[in-house]
């Protein structure tokens, strides 16, 4: 997919598909890429791998927002929203986020690694060769030290690359309800210089909602992540608005719920350089509506497409299942669900190293036994990747 724009619809028919093609990989990356006969004819001194009958082969899927460093289930949260109590009802009652919180707390490090890669490598098996995975079920100095420090553990120890992202504002904790001003700056002033000093990460998110944190919450605490030089993204627009502008003024990588965004901010969105990620799995976990996607790239926005796994709003995660049915809800083109998971995903994650199959960018893809790649979304995610190659290691094949 050479050449497509970051931003705006894409059609089909500007997808680059190579026929009978190969890919020449060297130290991790794709050297070449062209007609297999001619690649395999000048090429000296390769291991070749030819794959039998027909095959798909797509860039690696990034999964740019998840949260699957938890311990915990709320299958208990699920059955009550079916039985008519709202996401926001359940965590008033101190179920939902706290909910598993407390029962993260509870959990070593060690559990919460292991927990993390068995995740990571289901998703890897779905095609997902990067995913982001933010703490958040900490939400205390040390707490969120300790989920920062499995997500690095586990990512150590597995294909898959894990990109951390610190999400300490996801909510305000029990022990600070009605100073989240306090609980903000010590998070700013405490944490932040220790996530540095360990290179836990460089990245910093907010939850901007009712039952979390207000924009006027957030200011200070940006303006402190980005004096430091962190790359910011925030949980914006889920169900009342306001986040999307706070992402839009601090020039945040990413933009990420928007499904109560309105024309107001899907304007605002498509003039800035913020990504504006779609979560179908938590449309889907929650049973509401989509964000509005088709408007987003409409108006000349970038939209990127993420599970959101997590064990409260969103936990099927399974990216390409989710990223089908909001290309059927909201009308999307193959080229631009495929675009939401793969460059335009990769640009919210500010990764330049990969999201294409072109020369230079990491070797990282996925096969699928098929002669016409249509049929991968048209199976709505019931259709896996048969192999899968990370940095040019097959890291899957089934
Ligand atoms: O992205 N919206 C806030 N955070 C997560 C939900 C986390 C949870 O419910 O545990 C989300 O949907
Ligand atoms: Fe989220």
């Amino acid at each position: 997919m050479t050449g497509l724009a970051i931003k705006g619809p894409i059609s089909d028919g500007d997808l680059t598909l190579m026929q009978d093609a190969g890919i020449l990989i060297h130290d991790e990356k794709i050297s070449t890429i062209g007609p297999y006969t001619s690649l395999l004819a000048n090429a000296k001194d390769v291991e070749v791998q030819e794959l039998k009958g027909d095959h798909v082969c797509l860039p690696g899927f990034i999964d740019a927002h998840t949260h699957i460093c938890f311990a915990g289930s709320r299958a208990n949260d699920y059955a009550l929203r079916n039985a008519g109590k709202t996401y926001l009802e359940i965590a008033k009652g101190g179920g939902g986020i706290w909910d598993t919180v407390t029962q993260t707390r509870k959990a070593s490090q060690q559990t919460l690694t292991v927990r993390t890669r068995k995740l990571a490598n289901r998703h890897l098996k779905n095609g997902v060769t990067t995913i982001e995975v933010k703490s958040g079920y900490g939400l205390s100095i040390e707490e969120e030290l300790k989920i920062l420090r499995a997500i690095k553990e586990a990512n150590e120890t597995i294909s898959t690359d894990l990109i951390t992202t610190c999400l300490a504002a996801h909510m305000v904790p029990k022990d600070y309800q009605g100073n989240a001003e306090e609980y903000l700056s010590e998070i700013s002033t405490s944490l932040f210089p220790r996530i540095k000093k360990e290179g836990l990460t460089n990245r910093i998110d907010a939850f901007i909602e009712e039952s979390a944190f207000s924009s006027d919450d957030i200011l200070p605490y940006f303006q402190k992540a980005k004096e430091m030089g962190f790359d910011l993204t925030v949980h914006a627009d889920q169900f009342s608005t306001g986040g999307s502008e706070v992402a839009v003024r601090f020039d945040a990588l990413s933009a990420d719920h928007l499904e109560a965004s309105t024309e107001k901010e899907i304007e605002l969105l498509a003039k800035s350089n913020v990504i504006a990620t779609a979560l179908p799995g938590a449309s889907l976990g929650l049973g509401c509506g989509f964000t509005p996607a088709r408007k987003i790239l409409d108006a000349g926005g970038a939209l990127a497409i993420a599970s959101d796994h997590n064990p409260g709003s969103a936990p099927m995660g399974d990216l390409l299942t989710q990223a089908a049915i909001l290309g059927a809800f909201e009308k999307l083109t193959n080229a631009e669900v495929l675009a939401g998971i793969t460059f335009r995903a990769a640009a919210a994650l500010n990764l330049k190293d990969r999201g294409r199959l072109a020369k230079g960018k990491l070797a990282d893809f996925c096969g699928f036994h098929s002669d016409n790649y249509q049929e991968i979304l048209y199976n709505q995610g019931n259709f896996k990747p048969c192999m899968v190659w990370k940095k040019g290691e097959l890291v899957f094949d089934k």
